[in-house]
């Protein structure tokens, strides 16, 4: 039996025990998938990984606090974990220790495959401008969008995002800034909806978008979607299927076979009305 674990603290929450269990009933594979809480002090992530790994474990997922302490951890980084300064995944081989980080391919993938979403062209609204807005910002750049603005309630951060891309399509600016732009999907990569908040953003900037996206998940109708709703946006996603996608890419990198994700995708899926 292999043993994968996801770290975290907290870590009852995660749904990545029940996600790769099923992964793996549905493939046929012969695999344990442990909760490690590691306390959150100095040296707290790295000595509960050193323990799992000495008892035969094969890689970890890794949640909140504890992404940038991954890739520290690491002795290889993949692109996507240094760009994101962050890794949600981690392999190990002997004392290889391979980081990456899935979470915006799995965006990627959940409106490319499940939500038939051309990105390519589309003009795209990020606000936020945190861990989630810095983890979506390469892949989504890859799908050559027409321009992606980065919005944030601190300016500046949005703005620091936005040159470390580079010159060209990437824009930062402040929530107070975007009166009078228009976007074709605006996501949510703000930590608000967490509490229940709105981010100050204008109702103006959904006139004409097709896709609100919030990338929490399991939350029903966030302020931020029932903003996009009343603003007469069409479609409505919340961040399961990325979380899904990130998970299938995982296990891919893991296992050597990418799962399907449409029987949890179904299963799980929370009425956004
Ligand atoms: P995460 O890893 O979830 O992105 P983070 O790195 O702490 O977490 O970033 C949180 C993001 O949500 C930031 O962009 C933050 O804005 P600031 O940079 O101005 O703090 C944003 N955020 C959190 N609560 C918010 C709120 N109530 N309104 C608007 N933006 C909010």
């Amino acid at each position: 039996t292999d043993r994968y674990a996801i770290v975290g603290n907290p870590v009852a929450q995660a749904k990545s025990p029940q996600i790769h269990a099923e992964f793996a009933r549905q493939l046929g594979h012969d695999l344990q998938y442990l909760r490690l809480e590691a306390p959150v002090t100095p040296g707290g992530f790295a000595a509960t990984v050193d323990a799992f790994r000495a008892q035969g474990g094969r890689g970890v997922n890794v949640t909140a606090p504890f992404k940038l302490d991954a890739v520290a951890y690491a002795t290889e980084a993949s692109d996507a974990a240094r760009l994101a300064g962050a890794a949600n995944a981690l392999t190990f081989d002997g004392a290889r220790v391979r980081a990456d980080n899935f979470d915006g391919v799995g965006l990627v993938n959940d409106l490319l495959r499940n939500q038939r979403f051309e990105l390519a062209g589309r003009r795209l609204l990020i606000l936020g401008a945190g861990g989630a807005a810095r983890g979506a910002l390469l892949p989504l750049l890859q799908q050559r969008p027409a321009e992606i603005v980065i919005a944030n309630r601190t300016a500046a951060r949005a703005l620091a995002l936005a040159h470390e891309c580079g010159a060209g399509a990437v824009r930062g600016c402040g929530l107070d800034e975007l009166g009078g732009s228009a976007f074709d999907l605006v996501f949510n990569a703000t930590s608000a909806s967490l509490s229940d908040e709105l981010p100050a953003v204008p109702a103006a900037v959904f006139a004409g978008a097709r896709l609100a996206y919030e990338m929490a998940y399991g939350r029903g109708l966030t302020p931020f979607l029932r903003l996009a709703r009343d603003a007469g946006v069409p479609r409505l996603a919340d961040g399961l299927g990325m979380l899904l996608e990130q998970a299938a890419e995982v296990f891919n990198w893991w296992r050597g076979v990418r799962p399907d994700t449409a029987a949890l995708r179904r299963q799980w899926a929370v009425p956004l009305v």
